[in-house]
């Protein structure tokens, strides 16, 4: 039967070629049968107590859009803005298409895709709701570099999938729904490996080759579950995000050895286990001294001035980005550092006061964008995200 598939495709070839097409059909794995469901056709339910995109296991695609709200738009345009939007959102990531949807077929393949949402202290104003205390700008600091075309914003709009096309096809919608109440203030895309590529629950690498990720609380846990999400009026269930865009000098990187490398951050590239320890999940021991009584994990190292004292905890979900540089340089990539966290300020801009004053990570990396929102809890159906606000 093999041959007759081959037909005349193997008569025109030597019999060594023949031997290679005859092995490669046989390692061929059996194709899926039509019932088995394709990645593309996942989805992750849309309501629910949280929003999702915060503690689904990231997929390989994230979208980040910040819109800035018209002058004109009131409480009542809010309310009618966010109904679309979860419409839309709730569709969407369930293989449906939007409401007028221009490309009905693109929708059918939800890939996980998830759409959250955040708002801005401006639009919680408008609202007339009492904002979180900590919902404002980051406080400056000295590494900061930050230019107002990644920073800010009214609205925040995160949209996550594991194919690129179902990301544009939803961000298209997302924004056409969006365009009489609201102008796109920035836009940032990034990815992680393609899905796939590696075992799900593998910690991401960033593009310093680094794995990213470890010393995260996991999500379906007490722990997680504490960091993540706020007690607090219409925010309960919900959280605060922060969306630092860091810029990683990759050029610089280059020029530094491996164990350099290694000592900038107190674990090892190949698995990222602490420089004290085998595995990766195994513990930091910070006491740890060399033979010539240095720290083992240097006093500069990143994961000792993240960690700090008091041990506040952040749930970090980043994306790579990389764009084409222009001109001398190699790269124009970095971090889209996203965490979760409560309470911003109690628990980000401690550690981030801590890495300003001394990380050795500094040497490479710089914040070129900041911005911080307010993650409303989910919703249920015919409701809509944000409806704790107007309540
Ligand atoms: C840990 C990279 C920025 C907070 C780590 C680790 C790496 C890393 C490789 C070790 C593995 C892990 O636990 O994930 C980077 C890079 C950054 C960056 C490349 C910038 C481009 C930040 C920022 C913060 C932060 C801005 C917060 C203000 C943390 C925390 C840990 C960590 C809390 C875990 C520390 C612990 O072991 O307890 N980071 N990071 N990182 N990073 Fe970063």
């Amino acid at each position: 039967r093999r041959q007759f598939l081959l037909g005349g495709a193997v008569a025109g070839l030597g019999a060594a070629a023949a031997v290679g097409i005859d092995y490669a059909l046989n390692q061929k794995p059996a194709p899926a049968a039509p019932s088995e469901p394709m990645n593309g056709e996942e989805s992750v339910p849309f309501f629910g107590a949280h929003q999702v995109g915060v503690d689904t296991s990231a997929q390989a695609h994230g979208m980040f859009i910040a819109l800035d709200l018209f002058d004109a738009v009131d409480r009542d345009g809010i309310i009618r803005l966010l109904r679309i939007l979860t419409d839309d959102a709730a569709r969407l990531t369930q293989g449906r298409p939007a409401l007028a949807d221009s490309e009905p077929e693109l929708a059918a393949s939800p890939a996980r895709l998830t759409v959250t949402f955040g708002f801005g202290a401006r639009l919680v104003a408008r609202a007339s709701a009492q904002s979180p205390a900590w919902l404002a700008p980051l406080p400056t600091f000295g590494i900061d570099e930050l230019q107002p075309e990644f920073s800010d914003g009214d609205l925040l709009i995160q949209i996550a999938a594991d194919d690129p096309l179902t990301v544009a096809h939803a961000a298209r919608m997302l924004l056409k729904d969006s365009r009489s109440f609201a102008v796109v203030r920035w836009t940032q895309a990034g990815f992680r490996r393609a899905y796939g590529t590696e075992r799900p629950g593998t910690t991401m690498r960033n593009l310093f080759g680094q794995v990213d990720g470890t010393a995260n609380p996991r999500p379906g846990t007490q722990e997680f579950d504490d960091v993540v999400w706020s007690r607090d009026g219409w925010l309960a269930g919900g959280t605060g995000v922060v969306i630092r865009r860091i810029r990683m000098d990759l050029d610089k990187w280059d020029r530094l050895d491996r164990s350099g490398r290694e000592a900038s951050v107190g674990r090892r590239l190949s698995n990222g286990a602490p420089l004290t320890g085998g595995e990766e999940f195994d513990e930091p021991d910070f006491d740890a001294k060399t033979a010539i009584g240095f720290p083992v994990i240097p006093q500069f190292a990143h994961i000792r001035r993240a960690r700090g004292e008091d041990a506040e905890k952040i749930f970090r979900r980043a994306y790579n980005y990389e764009e084409r540089p222009i001109g001398a340089g190699l790269s124009d990539s970095g971090l889209i550092f996203v965490s979760f966290q409560a309470d911003v300020a109690r628990q980000f801009t401690p550690m981030q006061w801590r890495l300003a004053e001394l990380d050795l990570l500094n040497e490479w990396t710089t914040p070129i964008g900041s911005a911080v929102f307010a993650v409303p809890p989910g919703c249920e159906e015919g409701g809509f995200i944000g409806d704790t606000l107007f309540a």
